[in-house]
C-alpha cells in the first residue's frame, strides 16, 4: 500500500468520524445484516442519549406517544411471523455502553403492548434489550376473537419467539455476542417470566418475575367474581372508596400491629383475618358515617373470602387484607372488570356481546376447563430449570389490588409440594420476596422500590435492585437474603423518607427495635 493511498483512506475516515462514529454506522447497516427466516426488519435507527422518542405507531390504548431515552442505542423494529395467520411486533435496543448481557421485557393485562419505559431502563442499564406487542396491539381482548394462533403468541410464543430471534441479533450486533440472559417483568410480565422457566428453561439464566397472573384461568374468574358482590354502584351491597377506606383502617386497627409496628403497614398478611361486624351501624345509630350496613358488611366477609368452584374446590385464594383503598377504584367499582369479561367474550365463549354481569360459578369452571395452550402457568415441577443452572426472583406487593399475593404464595407450596424440596432447598435456585407496602407492580404505601422499573428505581445497587440483584446471583452466585425497597416521600426519584429489607419467603418481617419502623436495622426476617 502506497503512503499515498493510505492518507487518502484515513482523510476519509476522518470525513465519515465527523457525522458517524463506527457504532452508528453499525447501527445504519444493520437492517441489511439480518436475514432470518419469519423475520422482517422495519428499520434500524441511531437513537441518541437525551432522546424523547415519538412512538407514532404505538397503538393508542396502550398509552404512550413517547419514551424518553437516557442512552446512545441502536433500536431495532421488527415484525416477525408466528404462523400463517399471526405475527408479532418485535423492538431490540441495543445500547452503546453493553455490559454483555441479554434481556427480555414483557407485557401487561391482556396487552397488545411493547413495554418501552422497560426497554428504555433495561437498556440504560447495559443491558440489550427486547420487547414484543404479545402478538396482538393494544390493550383490549378483541384480537382474539377467533383467532386461536393470536391466542398461542399470548400464552407463551410471543416471549419465546423475542427470545430466540432477539439473542441471534445480539450475537450479530455486538462481536462479544452475549454471556448471561435475563428476564424482567410484572403482572402478565411476571406469568410471562414463570412460563419461560416452566416451558422454556434455557431461555434465561436468570429471571425476575413479579406480581405474576399465574392459575391465570382462575385468575380471570376471581377477577371477574367481586361484580357479583358489589353489585352496580346503586346496589345496597356497594361500599364507595370513602368506606372502603373505613374498612381498611379498621383492618390496620386489628392487623397493623401484628409485626410490631404501627405504620399503617401490614407486613404478613396470612396473619390477619380481621372481623369485620365491628364495623356494623347500631340499630338505632344516628351518625352512620364512620359504620356499615349489614348488607355491606356481607360483602366485605365475601370479599376477603377464597374464591371456590362449583364443587367447592379452592380456584383462587382471598384476596389479602391491605389493598382497599386501591382496589376499591379497581375491583370494588361496582363494574365488570374489563379484562375478565374481554376473556370470556373473545377467548372463552366466542361471543362479544357476553356480558361481565351475568358472571357465575358455571363460568369459572369452563374458563378452566378450557385453559388454552396452558396459560394457567402453574406447573409445579421446575427441575429442567433447577438443572439448567437457572434462577429466579419472585416477588409480590403485599398492597397488590388486582393479583393476591396469597396466589403467589399458593404456587411456591405447589411447587415445594411438587419437587419435595423445603425451603431451604428452593432457595438454591427459586426465592420469593414479599414487599409489604406494594400495590400491583409500583409504589404503594410503603418502602416499594426496589428498581423492578424506571418507576420504582432507587439505584442500581444490588442491594436496593431486584434485577441487578440478580445479576449479581447469576454471575458472582451471591443470592439475595433481602430486598431493600425505598419509600420515596412524593414519587419516585424524590427524598427518600426511609428505607426497608422485604424478607425471603416464608420469613417475614417483624419489627423488633430498638430504633422507629422507619430504620432498617430495626426490623428482622424471622
Ligand atoms: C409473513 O407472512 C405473510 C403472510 O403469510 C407473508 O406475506 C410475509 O412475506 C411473511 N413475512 C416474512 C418476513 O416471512
Ligand atoms: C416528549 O414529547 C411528548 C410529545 O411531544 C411530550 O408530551 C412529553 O412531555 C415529552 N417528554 C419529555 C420527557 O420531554
Ligand atoms: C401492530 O402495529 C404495528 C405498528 O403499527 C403494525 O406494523 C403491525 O402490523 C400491527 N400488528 C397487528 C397484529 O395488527
Ligand atoms: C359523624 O361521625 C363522623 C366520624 O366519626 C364525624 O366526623 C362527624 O362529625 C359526625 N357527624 C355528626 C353530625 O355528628
Ligand atoms: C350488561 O348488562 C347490564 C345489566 O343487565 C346492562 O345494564 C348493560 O348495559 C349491559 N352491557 C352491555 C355492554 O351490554
Ligand atoms: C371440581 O372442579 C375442578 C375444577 O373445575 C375439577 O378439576 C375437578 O375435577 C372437579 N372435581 C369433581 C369431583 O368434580
Ligand atoms: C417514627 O417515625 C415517624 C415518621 O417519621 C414519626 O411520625 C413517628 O413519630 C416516629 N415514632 C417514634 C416512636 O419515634
Amino acid at each position: 500500500m502506497t503512503p499515498f493511498f493510505g492518507l487518502s483512506l484515513l482523510a476519509l475516515g476522518q470525513v465519515a468520524l465527523a457525522s458517524q462514529d463506527a457504532f452508528q454506522t453499525k447501527c445504519a447497516h444493520f437492517a441489511n445484516k439480518v436475514n432470518i427466516p419469519d423475520v422482517k426488519v422495519n428499520f434500524a435507527e441511531y437513537i441518541p442519549g437525551g432522546t424523547n422518542l415519538s412512538l407514532s405507531d404505538n397503538a393508542p390504548s396502550c398509552g404512550a406517544s413517547s419514551q424518553s431515552v437516557a442512552v446512545d442505542l441502536c433500536r431495532v423494529a421488527m415484525a416477525v411471523n408466528t404462523s400463517g395467520s399471526s405475527e408479532i411486533t418485535l423492538e431490540a435496543w441495543f445500547p452503546r455502553e453493553y455490559t454483555g448481557r441479554f434481556l427480555s421485557t414483557g407485557n401487561g393485562g391482556l396487552s397488545g403492548c411493547i413495554q418501552y419505559y422497560d426497554l428504555a431502563y433495561t437498556a440504560q442499564l447495559g443491558f440489550a434489550t427486547v420487547g414484543a406487542n404479545n402478538g396482538h396491539n393494544g390493550t383490549s381482548g378483541e384480537p382474539f376473537y377467533r383467532h386461536p394462533e393470536v391466542i398461542r403468541d399470548f400464552a407463551y410464543r410471543s416471549v419465546h419467539t423475542g427470545v430466540v430471534i432477539g439473542k441471534e441479533l445480539t450475537k450479530k450486533f455486538y462481536d462479544e455476542g452475549f454471556k448471561k440472559s435475563y428476564y424482567l417483568g410484572c403482572s402478565t410480565g411476571g406469568r410471562q417470566g414463570w412460563k419461560s422457566v416452566q416451558k422454556y428453561p434455557n431461555d434465561f439464566d436468570g429471571v425476575v418475575a413479579g406480581a405474576p397472573a399465574i392459575n391465570f384461568a382462575n385468575l380471570i374468574s376471581w377477577s371477574a367474581h367481586f361484580y357479583s358482590i358489589t353489585g352496580p354502584s346503586s346496589s345496597d351491597t356497594y361500599l364507595t372508596p370513602a368506606e372502603w377506606n373505613i374498612v381498611h383502617e379498621e383492618i390496620n386497627r386489628q392487623c397493623d400491629t401484628i409485626d410490631g409496628a404501627k405504620d399503617g403497614l401490614i407486613e404478613d398478611p396470612t396473619l390477619c383475618y380481621p372481623i369485620f361486624e365491628t364495623l356494623m351501624c347500631a340499630p338505632k345509630a344516628s351518625n352512620t358515617t364512620s359504620c356499615l350496613t349489614s348488607a355491606q358488611v356481607q360483602t366485605v366477609n365475601k370479599v376477603f373470602a377464597p374464591f371456590y368452584g362449583i364443587n367447592g374446590t379452592l380456584l383462587y385464594p382471598r384476596m389479602q387484607p391491605g389493598s382497599e383503598n386501591y382496589a376499591a377504584y379497581i375491583m370494588y367499582n361496582g363494574e365488570p372488570f374489563t379484562y375478565s369479561q374481554d376473556w370470556f367474550r373473545y377467548v372463552v365463549y366466542n361471543n362479544p356481546s357476553w356480558n361481565g354481569t351475568s358472571f357465575n360459578l358455571k363460568d369459572a369452571a369452563a374458563a378452566l376447563a378450557q385453559n388454552p395452550y396452558n396459560i394457567q402457568t402453574f406447573e409445579g415441577d421446575l427441575s429442567p430449570f433447577q438443572k439448567s443452572g437457572g434462577k429466579v426472583l419472585h416477588y409480590h406487593g403485599m398492597q397488590d389490588q388486582l393479583i393476591s399475593s396469597e396466589d403467589s404464595k399458593l404456587y411456591y407450596s405447589h411447587v415445594s409440594d411438587t419437587m419435595k424440596l423445603p425451603p431451604s432447598e428452593l432457595d438454591e435456585f427459586y426465592r420469593f420476596f414479599t414487599v409489604s407496602g406494594m400495590s400491583h407492580c409500583g409504589l404503594g404505601d410503603g418502602a416499594a422500590g426496589i428498581g423492578q422499573g424506571s418507576g420504582t428505581y432507587a439505584g442500581s445497587d444490588p442491594e436496593d435492585n431486584v434485577l441487578m440483584a440478580m445479576v449479581k446471583w447469576v454471575e458472582e452466585g451471591v443470592a439475595p437474603e433481602t430486598i431493600r425497597g425505598s419509600k420515596f416521600a412524593d414519587g419516585v426519584g424524590t427524598k427518600v423518607e426511609y428505607r426497608r429489607k422485604h424478607c425471603r419467603y416464608p420469613r417475614r418481617n417483624v419489627h423488633v427495635g430498638p430504633g422507629n419502623y422507619t430504620d432498617e436495622n430495626s426490623w428482622q426476617c424471622i
